[in-house]
């Protein structure tokens, strides 16, 4: 297909403000063949979420990334696995993040927000990404996998590290690789320790204690451990700290006022975060690979084809949401597709929401009004969108 080559998701331009190139996409290329990384880009709404609800055909068992992130989690991650298999490792551990399970670690979260926030507002200015909305989803899901206190600091910085991908690179850096050898080889232990807790006794009431029974019970293998758990740190980390991040941004512009986000209750509506998902999405697109031939938009898609599903465009559609480009927060949220669709339909949104709600609720009730005190900086990642640093001044003589 020749067309004008302008969407490249690695590129600096997309990095800066991907929605005049979506807008560009849906219109003129449903379609769109990106030379440079060899894939092909989906990004109306109708048919991202019909290539997501087509599993057989669309395929996430070759990866979900693009360039040499291929399947950097490796074995396990049951993002990039295809059912049955993707079906019994994700069963593993679907009781600890379902709704009625998520909301028994409301209060540990309110703790960790408040403690967090008592903290960074003892000074005039703070930065409310790595002091806040990168510590609070962090620290969540570190507890919930079961990684103890002390080992919390390094595991966190490690992570992070790890997960920076800066624009226009297509692989990790050794560095990356090395973080993240050292860290399957922590939960691996973490994991094995937890085996077989013996006759009458039951396994640890974490993450790794379910990893460990799955295991046990013929469900996933050893070698699986470090696909699945490090998929667990790098989806409960950057994601929802971006989705915080761009309510934290919001406040500290004045783009919405607090009264805007509280609902009845005294916390942040559902609706409001449903549209700060579809506004801005945190992951913009993940992959699939084509399993059969497949004709979409007149243009005939070879097997083995890659294609990125683009949730950020789609949500943007205005084939499905009006004034889609206007940030409505009693919006009907509710097509979405900001936490994917189908069988890979994000296990974390029950977390996600609640790490939101109460994070963002608890700095409006305990902090006083911020705004920002220079411009904000982004992650350096092409699939994850959202603000890395967020430096606000407080203004310690009024409250939100
Ligand atoms: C605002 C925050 C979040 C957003 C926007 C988000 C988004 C997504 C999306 C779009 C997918 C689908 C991937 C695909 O189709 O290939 C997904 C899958 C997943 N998410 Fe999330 N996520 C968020 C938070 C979390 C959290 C906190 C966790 C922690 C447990 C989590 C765990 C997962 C897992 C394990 C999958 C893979 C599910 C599967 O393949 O069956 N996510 N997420």
């Amino acid at each position: 297909m020749v067309h004008e080559a302008f969407y490249d998701p690695t590129s600096p331009e997309a990095h800066e403000n991907p929605y005049p190139l979506y807008e560009r996409l849906r219109d003129e290329y449903p379609l769109y063949y990106c030379e440079p990384q060899g894939v092909w880009v989906l990004s109306r709404h109708a048919d991202v979420k019909q290539g997501l609800r087509d599993w057989e055909t669309f395929s996430s068992a070759q990866g979900v990334e693009i360039g040499e992130y291929v399947q950097f989690f490796g074995e396990g991650s049951i993002q990039e696995l295809d059912p049955p298999h993707h079906d019994t490792v994700r069963k593993v551990l679907a009781a600890r993040f379902m709704n009625k399970r998520v909301k028994e670690y409301e209060s540990m979260v309110r703790v960790c927000a408040e403690e967090l926030i008592a903290e960074l507002i003892k000074e005039p200015t703070a930065d409310l990404g790595s002091q806040f909305t990168q510590s609070l989803p962090i620290l969540t899901i570190f507890r919930i996998l079961g990684i103890p206190d002390a080992d919390i600091d390094w595991a966190m910085r490690s992570g992070l590290e790890m997960l920076s991908r800066p624009a226009g690179e297509t692989g990790p850096s050794p560095r990356a690789a090395q973080l993240r050898s050292e860290l399957v080889d922590y939960m691996v232990d973490q994991v094995e320790s937890r085996r077989n807790p013996g006759e009458g006794n039951a396994y640890a009431d974490d993450a790794f204690g379910d990893i460990a029974a799955g295991i046990d019970a013929g469900m996933m293998k050893v070698s699986e451990i470090q696909g699945l758990a490090l998929l667990l740190i790098a989806a409960g980390m950057e994601t929802t700290t971006s989705l915080m991040g761009n309510m934290v941004h919001a406040l500290a512009t004045g783009t919405v006022t607090p009264e805007q986000l509280l609902g009845d209750n005294g916390q942040v509506s559902a609706t409001a975060i449903d549209e700060f998902l579809r506004f801005d999405g945190p992951a913009q697109w993940l992959a699939r690979v084509t399993t059969r031939p497949v004709e979409l938009h007149g243009i005939e898609l070879p097997v083995g084809s890659r294609v990125l599903m683009s949730f950020a465009s789609a949500n943007r559609d205005p084939r499905e949401f009006d004034r889609p480009d206007e940030l409505v927060l009693d919006r009907d949220g509710a097509r979405n597709l900001a936490f994917g669709e189908g069988i890979h339909f994000c296990l974390g949104m029950p977390l996600a929401r609640l790490e939101a709600r109460v994070g963002i609720s608890t700095l409006i009730e305990k902090a006083p009004a911020f705004t920002l005190a220079a411009p904000p900086t982004r992650y350096p990642s092409h699939v994850i969108r959202g603000y890395e640093t967020i430096p606000v001044s407080f203004d310690a003589s009024s409250a939100f």
